[in-house]
């Protein structure tokens, strides 16, 4: 089912706009995230989807008919809260079958030959006559998830649903949902604050920040091109690195005096005061007397040795820096180090509107380059 919101915004009684606006097409079929951090009104606007709250302004769209004024049973949608919200009282079975109480024509030998079906899929054949406290976290998650999907519903809105899990869980329940939302066809949105479960599981992702949208895309064009400062931070851990500069003569001066080298452009806006933003990954530790055409000398403050990977935290000026590197690189800390940068991927927002300005890539092919 393909659903479209259409300047939708939402005010609550005490006045607080918890969404703002919003206009997004969610496709059929489609796995969409909604993603944003604590409060900036990711519940409130699954809740309007749902029909469990009021639409202030705006239009909701079902397939292409209006929806507003539809009952949440008349939605033809199935929920995950975030806390699970089984019935305490009824076994796993009962519990599971109460996601078919729409279904007024079926027996109840084909609901609870449907329920047994669904418990096979999702490993809780052996557990169909517990109640959910003699569960484990995981396994209540699937009996929540199996009420969800029994109905057939066609979409599925998730709120939450892997807060409560531990690492290892979480992982495998990403995987399950993402296999389990594919192989159904439903249309998915689902609600995290987990940039990696959107990364991972998203075909779309939505960032919201106090109600308003920020950017509507991919996972990749969202990490690559973020619309703003903003999204740039919350996509990424470590978040990428947002350095003030300006542009001086078509050269990019990070604050602190440092130029970034031989790399110059022509200025075609009067933008002069910038954000610099580099991910962590494409900066590079080099000797201190590297001759590569962007090199700084900075020292070392902080390391994480992660295994797979290294974290090494840098000063510039009173800011902090983070390099990403590939495998167990263990300098002293203090250790005086160069610093390469990948200049083709750095990203340059505009300072007074946090927006993107462009990608230096993007002015490569017009740019004049200049050796220092
Ligand atoms: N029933 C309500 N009445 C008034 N204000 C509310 C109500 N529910 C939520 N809000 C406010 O609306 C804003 C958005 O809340 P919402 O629950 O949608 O955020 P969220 O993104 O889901 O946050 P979290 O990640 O913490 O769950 C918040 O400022 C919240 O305080
Ligand atoms: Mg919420």
């Amino acid at each position: 089912m393909k659903i479209e919101l259409i300047n939708v915004s939402k005010i609550y009684k005490n006045d607080v706009k918890a969404v703002s606006d919003v206009n997004v097409t969610i496709e059929s079929g489609e796995f969409f995230v909604l993603l944003g951090p604590s409060g900036c009104g990711k519940s409130t606007l699954l809740r309007m989807i749902a029909g469990l709250e009021d639409i202030t302004e705006g239009i909701l769209k079902m397939d292409g008919m209006v929806a507003n004024n539809l009952d949440p049973s008349e939605r033809n949608l199935s929920m995950v809260f975030q806390n699970y919200a089984l019935y305490p009282h009824l076994t796993v079975e009962e519990n599971i079958l109460f996601g078919l109480y729409k279904k007024k024509n079926m027996s109840k030998t084909e609901k609870i030959k449907k329920c047994k079906d669904v418990a096979e899929m999702m490993g809780l054949e052996q557990y169909l006559k517990r109640k959910p406290r003699e569960l484990s976290g995981g396994q209540r998650q699937r009996v929540a998830l199996a009420r969800a999907v029994v109905s057939e519903d066609p979409v599925c809105l998730m709120d939450e649903p892997l807060s409560n899990l531990d690492a290892k869980l979480r992982t495998n329940m990403r995987k399950e949902i993402k296999q389990l939302q594919k192989r159904l066809g439903i249309t998915m949105i689902y609600v995290t604050h987990d940039q990696v479960e959107a990364m991972t599981m998203g075909d779309k992702i939505m960032v919201l920040r106090n109600g308003r949208v920020q950017q509507i895309g991919k996972p990749l064009e969202i990490y690559n091109s973020p619309s703003n400062t903003f999204v740039a931070s919350f996509i990424g851990a470590p978040p990428m690195n947002l350095i003030p500069g300006c542009i001086e003569n078509g050269e990019i001066i990070l604050d602190g005096g440092h130029r970034l080298g031989s790399l110059r452009f022509q200025q075609k806006r009067s933008i002069q005061e910038i954000i610099v933003g580099i991910r962590p990954e494409h900066l590079n530790i080099t000797d201190v007397n590297n001759r590569c055409s962007i090199n700084f000398n900075f020292s070392v403050k902080y390391k994480e040795i992660l295994g797979t990977e290294t974290i090494i935290t840098v000063e510039l000026g009173r800011q902090e820096m983070f390099i990403r590197c590939n495998g167990q690189v263990d300098i002293p800390i203090g250790k005086e180090v160069g610093i390469s940068v990948e200049t083709d991927k750095i990203c340059i927002f505009d300072k007074e509107t946090g927006m993107l300005i462009n990608q230096l890539s993007d002015y490569l092919n017009d740019v004049k380059m200049i050796s220092s």
